[in-house]
Formats: C-alpha cells, sequence, structure tokens
C-alpha cells in the first residue's frame, strides 16, 4: 500500500523546496557526527567481516548494543538477543510480518507513528487505538479491547513519544506490564528518544522493567546519530529473534557491514557521550524556542505540552481549523509541518519537529506558520 498523498507531497515539498522543515523527524546535519566518522575511517583499521555475515548481524556490534543498552538503558541481555535491523523501520515491518497475520487484532497509540504507517494495513491486521493524553495512554483501557477483540500485540512509544512528546509516567508503565502479563498481550517498545532527555531523569524503559520477557524492544541510532546509518536493533526472546533473523535473511541477506562497522564505533567510544551532551543541549535549547515563538504569535490559540525530552511539539489548535488549508498556506508562506490527521484521529492537531532546523529557522518557520494560519481561518 503506498503513503498516503498527503505524506507524499510533504516528502516531496521537503526534499525539492527550502521550505523551513518542522515536518522531518530527523536531527539537522550540524548534529550527526560527520568529524567522528571522517576520523574514524582515516584512523582506525577496518575490521569488519565484508562477507555475508551472522543473520542477526554483527557479533562485534550486538556485543556492543549489549554493553551499550545496559549502562545506558539498564537492559540486561546478550548477542544472541540482538537483531541488527535496517532502522526502527525494519524492526518494526519485520515483527507484523512474521509474528502476526492478517485478521489478528493489534493496539497501537492515537496519535502515534505508528498510525502514519501503511504496514499495518497492508498486513491485514484489525488495529485499535489507545488515546494519548498529556500523560501518555491509559494502560488500563487495554483491558476493554482485549476482552472484546483478543489483542495479539500492543505497539507503544512510552518516552518521548512521537508526535505527543509524552512520557508515560512510571505507574503506568508499570500498569502496562502487569497487565501485558496477565492477559498475555506481548509489548513492542519502540524507544528511538529515551537518551534525548532535557533533564537529571533517565526515565526506565519498559524492557528493563520487564521480568516476564512480555517486550520486544526497539531502537536505533536515528536520532542520536544520524538515519542515514540505518542501523536499529531489536532485543527479544532468542526463538523470536532468530526467526525474525530468518526472514530478515530472505529480505535483504543481512545489514551493511560498513555501517554495521562505524556504528559499533560510535555505540563503543567515549564520543557518544560528548554527542548526547551536544544534541540534548541543541535540543533543548531548540524546544525553548519553538514554545517561547508559539506563545509569542499564537498566545491561547494553540495548546501544548512543553515536551521532556525528544524532537517533536504536539498543537492543537482552539478552534475548527481546516488542516489542508493550513499546510498549502504554510507551503505557500514558506513553512512545513506534519498534519495531525496522518498520526491520528483528533481534529485540528499539527506535529512540529524541532530538530531539523536551528533556533533562528525555528523562530522564522513559526512566524510563518502563523501568517499560514491567519490566512486559513
Ligand atoms: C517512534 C518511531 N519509531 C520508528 C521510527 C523509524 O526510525 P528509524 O527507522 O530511522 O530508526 C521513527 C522515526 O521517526 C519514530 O519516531
Amino acid at each position: 500500500m503506498p503513503n498516503i498523498p498527503v505524506m507524499q507531497r510533504i516528502r516531496k515539498e521537503t526534499e525539492e523546496s527550502h521550505l523551513i522543515n518542522l515536518a522531518s523527524g530527523e536531527l539537522s546535519a550540524d548534529l550527526f557526527p560527520n568529524d567522528f566518522i571522517k576520523k574514524t575511517l582515516s584512523n582506525v583499521e577496518f575490521t569488519g567481516n565484508l562477507g555475508y555475515d551472522h543473520p542477526q548481524g554483527s557479533m562485534e556490534l550486538r556485543q556492543t548494543i549489549a554493553n551499550h543498552v545496559r549502562e545506558y538503558r539498564t537492559i540486561q541481555t546478550k548477542p544472541e538477543s540482538i537483531l541488527i535491523t535496517l532502522g526502527a523501520q525494519q524492526a518494526i515491518h519485520l515483527i507484523i510480518q512474521c509474528l502476526l497475520k492478517p485478521g489478528d487484532a493489534v493496539v497501537i497509540e492515537n496519535p502515534s507513528y505508528s498510525f502514519s504507517l501503511p504496514i499495518f494495513k497492508t498486513a491485514g491486521l484489525k488495529v485499535f487505538y489507545l488515546s494519548v493524553g498529556k500523560n501518555g495512554i491509559d494502560p488500563s483501557e487495554l483491558i476493554d479491547l482485549h476482552k472484546k477483540h483478543r489483542i495479539k500485540m500492543i505497539f507503544t512509544n512510552p518516552i518521548y513519544q512521537n508526535p505527543t512528546g509524552t512520557l508515560l509516567p512510571y505507574h503506568k508503565r508499570k500498569e502496562l506490564l502487569d497487565i501485558s502479563s496477565e492477559f498475555g498481550i506481548p509489548i513492542i517498545e519502540d524507544d528511538p528518544y529515551s537518551l534525548i532527555s532535557f533533564t537529571e531523569e533517565k526515565p526506565s524503559t519498559l524492557k528493563s522493567m520487564d521480568t516476564n520477557g512480555s517486550v520486544l524492544y526497539i531502537s536505533s541510532l536515528s536520532k542520536i546519530a544520524a538515519p542515514g546509518l540505518r542501523i536499529g536493533w531489536i532485543i527479544g526472546p532468542n526463538p523470536v529473534i532468530e526467526r525474525l533473523a530468518d526472514a530478515k535473511q530472505q529480505f535483504d541477506f543481512g545489514h551493511s557491514s560498513i555501517s554495521q562497522w562505524i556504528g559499533n564505533q560510535f555505540l563503543s567510544s567515549t564520543f557518544l557521550d560528548e554527542q548526547l551532551l551536544l544534541v540534548r543541549s541543541y535540543l533543548k535549547r531548540r524546544r525553548d524556542v519553538i514554545a517561547k515563538e508559539l506563545t509569542h504569535y499564537f498566545h491561547d490559540q494553540v495548546e501544548f505540552h512543553l515536551p521532556m525530552g525528544g524532537i517533536h511539539l504536539w498543537c492543537q489548535f482552539k478552534e475548527d481549523i481546516n488542516e489542508n488549508r493550513l499546510l498549502e498556506n504554510s507551503i505557500k508562506e514558506g513553512v512545513i509541518f506534519a498534519p495531525g490527521s496522518t498520526l491520528g484521529t483528533k481534529k485540528g492537531c499539527i506535529r512540529l519537529t524541532y530538530s531539523k532546523r536551528d533556533e533562528a529557522m525555528i523562530q522564522q518557520g513559526i512566524q510563518r506558520l502563523y501568517r499560514a494560519f491567519e490566512h486559513a481561518k
């Protein structure tokens, strides 16, 4: 199934024009670790395997990921329980294609990144929603959905969610795990953002709190280093990982060894801490600017919660607004964002991503957005 037309339109506009891009979920080029990669390529002897590698990916990188998640995300795992994927995106696709069948009922968050993915429909799944409020989902709603529809899996992005920026509070993370164990509903935890926290708080991933093996954990280097590396991973029980690895092999014969080698150098070096400090401090400043400018221009015409991490800010307009008109006007004014309808069912919302542009551009972007909004009313 193709991407919905508005997504295709946004992708095309962001590729071909000089719009202020508040739509793409990626870091700006100045935050990519170019210098580290350049130095590594010229100073460190390449030791990767240029042959077809292990179906689960480079052993060295899997060992490094096991060490990394233990230190940074308090997840205890072994290389055997890890599969390297082409970003988190391929991890989601492999799980859907291998572990679910047409007609299966799954739950996703509304709004969510999952909502924007055609794969859920292409795979013939019955998709049910849990609404995301200021404090994330209400896990108890999963019980009713399960009793009615026999839910096979829940997909969640509990830490600094895309698009709402919300952090599911600890007691709700615990409650979700308890419900998942009691009713036997596996959790797919999509976690690209937990290391981009703007506070001292280091939120525990569901995986780190999981005592029953109910969680399949997904993460990637896309939001802390660069999406072009296409390094992601899944952590789960060995038999599940082996099955997913078998499917990945049939699909692409494994991941690029150069990219895995660079990913390994990045994750095992002391540079990782420098990079995380840099990314967090830049993103926090950009978040502050976008929030300040939104308040300055829109006053109380728009409502949003300040995200404590991640790269997205979710805005709800107070009055009924024609989203398509706002998008068209915005493109004319020279700014682009993700319309809420691509990410969820709630009307009058947009997602603004503050990672792709610097503070001055964000400032101008919100000014342009306000002009577009005035003409869309
Ligand atoms: C919640 C979430 N999951 C998965 C992805 C896919 O990321 P990647 O495949 O680059 O790791 C994104 C990207 O925006 C995301 O926000």
